[in-house]
Parts: structure tokens; C-alpha cells; sequence
């Protein structure tokens, strides 16, 4: 890239309850004080990747995700298989509960990879889990500012190497070691058992079409108040945004000490958890 002309980078990111989408806004705020044109684009509505991308006008990309499951939600996995990278540089960024998150670095590398993209970085940002809205406790008031001070830093790094001055690409991730097929599984048991899905249980509402009108997924049906398990993620966006109330899931306090149990950490354990980058 000639050093006189500006930078132009697409920086992509789904988000249904707003962490990803926090990270999102610093990372594009300081590649702007950086020099670079960024093109934010939210590709959260159904009509958003619908469109699908063109990424030729774009010199490199950013592209940020909440992990589900140890991976990128599936939606989004199989908007990246529309893609097309044609060798340009792609930068990654993660936000996750503090729970497990490694395989989801290396699965959405190999995936945009697969796409003809370069993997320039990879990072992970700690943020409250989705699953707080149904009772547990994980990460309360994150992201916070020591979160932010990574994003701008990792913003700094990626400029490096999108504008070649750092060469490098990403080093090696840690791979799984988990079959596609049991990663399915997991993904399965956690929308189906942890979480069930969202229901206005026959309650009244006030009809706004919140719900409705953001599912990423077109799942849920405003006037019956009940959502399609086929398509469902279960990303709690339709429940966080139902000004009513009324939008539910079950209750899930009950499975957080056993959720802790089973991952084998505390409270103040994950609380030391910081944001980190990989180079
Ligand atoms: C279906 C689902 C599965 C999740 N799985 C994990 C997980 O495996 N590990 C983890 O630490 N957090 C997990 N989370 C928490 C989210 O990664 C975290 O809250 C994320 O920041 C949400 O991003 P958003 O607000 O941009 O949608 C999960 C959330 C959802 C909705
Ligand atoms: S119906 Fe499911 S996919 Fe749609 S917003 Fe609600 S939780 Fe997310
Ligand atoms: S967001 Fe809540 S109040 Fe609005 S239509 Fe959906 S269930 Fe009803």
C-alpha cells in the first residue's frame, strides 16, 4: 500500500446484546485517529447479511463476533462461507463470558481463512455473558475500561500489520481438539437445555415489534409471542430489548453454581481473566 494514500478497512461485527458492538466503536475510533477511512457495518440484522459483502473496496478487514458455544454464532459462520477474501488482510476480535473461549479463535481463523482471507491477529475481549439475563452472575460490568485500553491497543497493532510495516501474521492459535460434529453438540445442548427459548408465555405486551424487528435470525413471532426452535440462536437480543418485560427464558440462576463446578472456577477466579491479543 502506497503510504500517501488512506487506508480503507471494513470493520464487521455482530453483536445481539451491544459487547461486541462497545469493542467494535473503540477499535474503529482509534484506527480513525490513525488515519484509516472505517467503514463500520453491523452485521447483526438478517437483511444486513443478506446483502452479503462486497470487500472490494476495502484495503482490509476487521471482523468481531461474541463466542456461542466455544465458537463464532452459526450464523455468522455461515455468512463467512459467502465471502470472499481474495488474499486481503483480516483481523479478528472475540468477546466472550469468561467461560471458555480458545477454540473459537483458531475455528474462525481456519474458517476465513477457507475464504481466501489472510489472518493478520487474533483478540479477546471479557464481557458480561449473555446468560446474566437469565440469572447468572459472569462478568457484571464488563467491558470496562481495562477492556478498552486492549482494544485500542490491539487497534494499534493491526494498523502495523495491515499497512505492512509489521509483516508478520497471526502465530499459532490453540487448536481444538474437538470434533466439528461434538462442537454441533454442545452448541445444541446449550440452546436447547441451558437456555430454552425466549416465550412471552400467553402474557399481553404492547405489540412494538422490538423483538420482531431485531431477531438475526427472523425466529420469534411478535403476535404469538413464541420463537422457531430451527432457527433460533438463542442470543437473548429479542429478550434484552422487550421494553414490556415479558419476553422470557427460563430462570437460569439455578444451573450458575453448577456451571462454576463445571468448569472448575470461581467468581474471583474469572474476575483476574483479562482482554488479550494475539499476534
Ligand atoms: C448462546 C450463547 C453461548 C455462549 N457461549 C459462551 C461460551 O462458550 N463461553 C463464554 O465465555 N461466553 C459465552 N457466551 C457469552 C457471550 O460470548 C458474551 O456475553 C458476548 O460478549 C455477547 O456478545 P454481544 O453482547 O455482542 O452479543 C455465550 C452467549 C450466548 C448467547
Ligand atoms: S428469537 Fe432467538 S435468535 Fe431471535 S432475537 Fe430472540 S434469542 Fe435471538
Ligand atoms: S418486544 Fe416485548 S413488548 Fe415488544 S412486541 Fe416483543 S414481546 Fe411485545
Amino acid at each position: 500500500m502506497n503510504e500517501n494514500t488512506q487506508m480503507k478497512i471494513g470493520l464487521l461485527y455482530f453483536s445481539a446484546t451491544g459487547n461486541t458492538e462497545k469493542i467494535a466503536r473503540v477499535i474503529e475510533d482509534s484506527l480513525k485517529n490513525l488515519g484509516c477511512m472505517v467503514d463500520i457495518v453491523d452485521i447483526t440484522p438478517l437483511v444486513s447479511r443478506k446483502a452479503g459483502l462486497d470487500c472490494s473496496p476495502y484495503d482490509a478487514l476487521i471482523l468481531g463476533a461474541p463466542v456461542h458455544s466455544w465458537r463464532i454464532p452459526r450464523v455468522v459462520r455461515e455468512w463467512i462461507l459467502n465471502l470472499s477474501g481474495e488474499g486481503k488482510k483480516c483481523a479478528l476480535f472475540l468477546t466472550y463470558g469468561g467461560f471458555q473461549i480458545h477454540p473459537a479463535h483458531y475455528t474462525t481463523q481456519q474458517l476465513v481463512q477457507s475464504r481466501g482471507f489472510k489472518v493478520v491477529s487474533s483478540a479477546e475481549f471479557l464481557a458480561f455473558h449473555t446468560f446474566n439475563i437469565g440469572g447468572w452472575k459472569a462478568m457484571e460490568g464488563r467491558p470496562d475500561d481495562s477492556d478498552f485500553k486492549v482494544a485500542r491497543e490491539y487497534a494499534e497493532k493491526v494498523y502495523s500489520r495491515f499497512s505492512g510495516e509489521d509483516p508478520n501474521l497471526v502465530g499459532e492459535l490453540e487448536k481444538t481438539t474437538h470434533p466439528e460434529e461434538l462442537l454441533d453438540q454442545i452448541e445444541e445442548f446449550r440452546f436447547r437445555i441451558v437456555t430454552q427459548l425466549p416465550t412471552r408465555n400467553g402474557a399481553d405486551c404492547c405489540m412494538c415489534l422490538a423483538c420482531e424487528k431485531f431477531c438475526p435470525t427472523g425466529a420469534i413471532n411478535a403476535t404469538t409471542g413464541e420463537t422457531n426452535q430451527g432457527r433460533c440462536i438463542t442470543c437473548l437480543g429479542c429478550v434484552y430489548r422487550c421494553p414490556d418485560g415479558v419476553l422470557v427464558v427460563n430462570d437460569m440462576s439455578p444451573s450458575w453454581e453448577y456451571k462454576l463446578k463445571g468448569e472448575q472456577i470461581s467468581v474471583a477466579e474469572m474476575k483476574k481473566k483479562r482482554s488479550r491479543i494475539y499476534l
